[in-house]
This record gives structure tokens, sequence and C-alpha cells, in this order.
């Protein structure tokens, strides 16, 4: 399997594989690849002929005050895992390379489904999410692409900038993959030591709670958010950023829990900021 750093080289691997026919399954990563990265990859290469896989931490999506320096890299271990879920190529691009000297364009979906949640408290990171992932798919012009509901708001982002900017594109979505323990696999859970690690376990443990108090009959959006908050304070080394159910598709705030809706939360513990969600049909 090839690891390739230039635009020019990548487009050329593509275009050979489209001129033998090949469709192109592209899983778009900021590496450090976990089960959950792997899970989107295999799925990739379960449903396409060639497999691309992008590694590069976007400088664009990082707040001044968060963790750019310090995300976890290595792009040897990942790509051996990846070559093993089945990638065809790598492309890890330098930061030079997709922003050059004078970069100015960015591409933003305005509105609500921007601005809050994980929008409200990342205050850019959206945009750079978007102008970055715009641009990947200008450069690997994939068939398919493979999103992981684990970032909901992401996903429901770029599902509406491929639309309104007519890509034409499939966007995948993909579930959450768990530890056993039910702790969502994310790079940045390389962050807590063992004593965090365990306060982790709260998140999901209180989305699933929630989750039944739903399939139980309760309605009220207020109600669950409340419970899910108290259970989170439990844990002592907690700090709750948002706990919000929403509209799956849209986001916005619902007053009664009925059809596709998303429960999501951010907390912080120790060094890092976990997000979590639930998405469920009532
Ligand atoms: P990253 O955090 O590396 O995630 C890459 C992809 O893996 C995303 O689609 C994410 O939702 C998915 N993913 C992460 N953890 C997962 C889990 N536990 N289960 C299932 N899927 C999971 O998301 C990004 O990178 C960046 O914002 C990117 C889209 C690459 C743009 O820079």
């Amino acid at each position: 399997m090839q690891i390739v750093k230039t635009i020019k080289e990548i487009r050329n691997e593509i275009k050979r594989a489209k001129s033998s026919g090949k469709s192109i399954g592209y899983v778009p990563t900021m590496g450090f690849l976990h089960d959950g990265h792997i899970s989107l990859i295999k799925r990739a290469h379960k449903e396409n002929d060639f497999v691309v896989v992008s590694i590069f931490v976007n400088p664009t999506q990082f707040g001044p005050s968060e963790d750019y320096e310090s995300y976890p890299r290595d792009l040897n271990r990942d790509a051996n895992l990846a070559e093993k879920a089945g990638a065809d190529i790598i492309f890890a691009p330098s930061v030079k390379e997709m922003y050059p000297d004078g970069f100015s364009t960015y591409v933003k979906v305005y509105g609500n489904i921007s601005k809050k949640l994980c929008g409200q408290s990342r205050e850019g990171h959206f945009k750079g999410v978007t102008t970055v992932v715009s641009k990947l798919f200008n450069i690997v012009t994939p068939d398919r692409a493979y999103f992981g509901q684990k970032d909901a708001q992401q996903l429901a982002i770029i599902k509406k900038m491929v639309k309104e900017l007519n890509y034409d594109i499939e966007i995948v979505p993909c579930s959450i993959v768990r530890e056993k323990n039910g702790l969502a696999m994310s790079s940045r859970n390389t962050y807590l030591n063992t004593e965090e690690r365990k306060a982790a376990l709260i998140l999901s443990k209180s989305l699933f709670k929630a989750k039944e108090m739903i399939e139980n009959g309760e309605n009220n959006p207020e109600k669950v958010r409340n419970f899910i908050i108290e259970n989170i304070k439990t844990e002592k080394l907690t700090e709750i950023d948002y706990v919000e159910i929403v509209n799956a598709d849209t986001l916005d705030n619902i007053d009664k829990i009925k059809g596709k809706v998303l429960i999501a939360l951010a907390v912080k513990i120790g060094q890092a900021r976990l997000i979590d969600n639930i998405q469920m049909e009532v």
C-alpha cells in the first residue's frame, strides 16, 4: 500500500483507478486510528473497488487554546492498521500542501446546525471542518465517503454541505464503535489517565439509561436532559459542556421526544473534551 503526500500524486493514483473502472471509497481521518476508524475503512473496502484514507490533522478546525500541537500522531502505525482494514492508498499531506501561504478561501455552513452544540464552545471549528472536507472531496472525488455517527453534528453539517454545494458523493453514516465497557472510541481517549478513563464511563452509561427512560415512555426532553446532567455530575472529574436533545437531522430543539432524535453531549474530563451521543427513532 502506497502513502502519498502530494495532491498531484493522489490525483494521479485516483485517475488511474477510475480509468480502470474502479469505484472510489473515501475515509477522511486525522489519524491515530482506532477501531472506530477501522470500521469505516472496512465498510469502504466492502462497498468500493479502491479505498482512499486520508490522514491530516487539520489546523483550521482547532481553536487557539485547543490541542492541535498535542494531538496524537503516528503515521507508520496508522498505515499498517489502514492497510490491514483494506485501504489501497493513504493520502497524508503536509499543512503547506493543503494550506499554501496566502490561503484565504473557506467553506462555511451557516445557521443553527453549525452554531449550537459543539459550535457554541468551539468557535470556527466547523468552518475548518467543512473547508478541509470540501478540499479533500475535490482532491479525492470519491463515489462514497464514510463518516462516523460519533461526530453526529459534523455528519449533519457535511450532509447539508454536500447537498447544497451539489457534490456528487454519497455520504455513508457509520455506527459508533464503543469499547466493551461502553466508552465511545476516540483518538482523544489517549489523554485520559486510569481514573479519568473510569469516570468517562458515566457518559455512555447516562445515554443508555436515558434511552431506556424514553423507551419506557418518557417524552419530555427537559426531564431526560436533567436526568443525564444529574447522572454525569455524580462523577466528580466531569465538567459538562452541554447535554442536548434535538431533532437528529436539523439539530433544532424539540418540545417533545418524537421522530428521529439525537441526544448529544460534550464533557471535559482532565485534558480531554469528550463527545458522545445516541440517536433513536421514537
Ligand atoms: P477523526 O476524529 O479522525 O475521525 C474520522 C472519522 O472517524 C469521522 O467520520 C469520525 O466520526 C469517525 N469516528 C471517530 N470515532 C469513531 C467511533 N468511535 N465510531 C465510529 N466512527 C468514529 O472527524 C475527523 O477526524 C475530522 O473532523 C475530519 C472529518 C477528518 C476533517 O478533518
